[in-house]
C-alpha cells in the first residue's frame, strides 16, 4: 500500500509522470470523467481548509467518484476522544482513499499505519503539505516549463509555513536551484530543513530580511502568510504580522517574467492591486491544485489495484 505523506515519497520520475497526467487531464477532461466511478474519497479535515478540501472533493467528483467526510474535528468522534488511528481504521472500511489534514505533525503518518486504503497528507501542523507542493510544481512547470535553473524567493513565515518546507524538499532534487529565504530572523526556515536538505544537497541559498534587496534576481517569488494559529502568543504574531507586504511598487524592479505564487489563503501580504499584474499566478495555482489532485487520486488508486481497466 503506497500512501502520500511527504513530497519525497514520490521519486522525481513519478512526479514527472503526475505532471504529465495532470497536463493530459487539463487537455482532455472528458476522457477522465468516469475513471473513478464507484470509488469514494474520504476527506478527514481536523483543521480548517478551503482550497485543499474543496479541490480534493471537486477532483474526485470530476473523476466520477463520490466523497464522504468531515470538515472539522468537532463534527467527528474525535471530539469524544477517539484516536486518529481508530478513526482511520473505521473510515478505511467506508472509503477507497483518504485525504487527511490534522494540526498535529505526523498524524497522517500514524493514520497510514492503521489504514487499509491509501492515505494522503493534506497538511500536518507546521510540518508539511505535500499536495500543495504538487500544486506548486504543476504551476512552476506550466509557467516556466522547467524545474532547473531557477532562483526561487520564499518570503514570509518560513518557520511555520509548511508549504515552504515541502517545496524546498521537492526543489532540492533539481539542478541549478538557488533559494532566497526572505523572513524575519525569528521566522526563518527550521534548522532541520537547512541541515538535512539545503546543506546536505549542497544547495545555494541566502537569507535576508529585505525583499527589495533581492527582487531583481528572482524567477519565482513564493509569498506566504504569517501563520497566526501556530504562534504561542498573540503578541508574537502581532510583532510579525506586517513583516512583508508585496505591492506594485516593490515589483517595479522585478523581472518581467517573474512568477508570483502564494499557496493562499492571503491575509495582507499581497495587496489586491497585485492581482491584476500578469505575473500574479496564485489563483491559477489554486486551480492547478484540483488537476494535480485528480492525477494523484488516479495514481494512488491504480497503485492500490483499485482501478481496473473496466473502471
Ligand atoms: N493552500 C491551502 O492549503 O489552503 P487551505 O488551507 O484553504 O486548504
Amino acid at each position: 500500500m503506497r500512501h502520500f505523506l511527504d513530497t519525497t515519497d514520490l521519486t522525481v520520475k513519478e512526479i514527472d509522470e503526475l505532471i504529465a497526467l495532470a497536463t493530459d487531464i487539463i487537455a482532455n477532461k472528458k476522457k477522465y470523467a468516469h475513471v473513478c466511478s464507484g470509488k469514494k474519497l474520504a476527506t478527514l479535515f481536523f483543521e480548517p481548509s478551503t482550497r485543499t478540501r474543496l479541490s480534493f472533493e471537486a477532483a474526485m467528483l470530476e473523476l466520477g467518484g463520490s466523497v464522504i467526510g468531515f470538515s472539522e474535528a468537532n463534527s467527528s468522534s474525535a471530539s469524544k476522544g477517539e484516536s486518529v488511528g481508530d478513526t482511520v481504521k473505521m473510515v478505511s472500511c467506508y472509503a477507497d482513499i483518504i485525504a487527511m489534514r490534522h494540526p498535529l505533525e505526523g498524524a497522517p503518518r500514524v493514520a497510514s499505519y492503521k489504514s487499509d486504503v491509501p492515505v494522503i497528507n493534506a497538511g500536518d501542523g507546521g510540518h508539511s503539505h505535500p499536495t500543495q507542493t504538487l500544486t506548486d510544481l504543476l504551476t512552476i512547470y506550466r509557467e516556466k516549463g522547467r524545474f532547473n535553473n531557477l532562483t526561487i524567493g520564499l518570503c514570509g513565515d518560513l518557520k511555520f509555513g509548511r508549504t515552504v518546507h515541502s517545496l524546498i524538499k521537492a526543489m532540492c532534487r533539481y539542478s541549478d536551484i538557488k533559494f532566497v529565504l526572505i523572513s524575519p530572523k525569528e521566522l526563518s526556515v527550521p534548522d532541520y530543513i537547512k541541515t538535512d536538505y539545503l546543506d546536505e544537497r549542497g544547495m545555494g541559498y541566502i537569507e535576508t530580511e529585505k525583499i527589495e534587496n533581492v527582487m531583481p534576481q528572482l524567477d519565482i517569488l513564493y509569498m506566504t502568510r504569517i501563520q497566526r494559529e501556530r504562534f504561542f502568543s498573540e503578541d508574537e504574531y502581532l510583532k510579525h504580522k506586517d513583516a512583508f507586504i508585496l505591492d506594485t511598487d516593490k515589483l517595479k524592479t522585478a523581472k518581467s517574467d517573474l512568477t508570483i505564487m502564494h499557496p493562499l489563503p492571503r491575509v495582507n501580504e499581497i495587496t489586491t492591486d497585485v492581482d491584476d499584474d500578469p505575473r500574479a499566478k496564485y489563483f491559477e495555482q489554486a486551480l492547478n491544485g484540483k488537476y494535480i489532485r485528480m492525477a494523484l487520486i488516479i495514481t494512488l488508486l491504480n497503485w492500490a489495484g483499485g482501478l481496473s481497466d473496466e473502471d
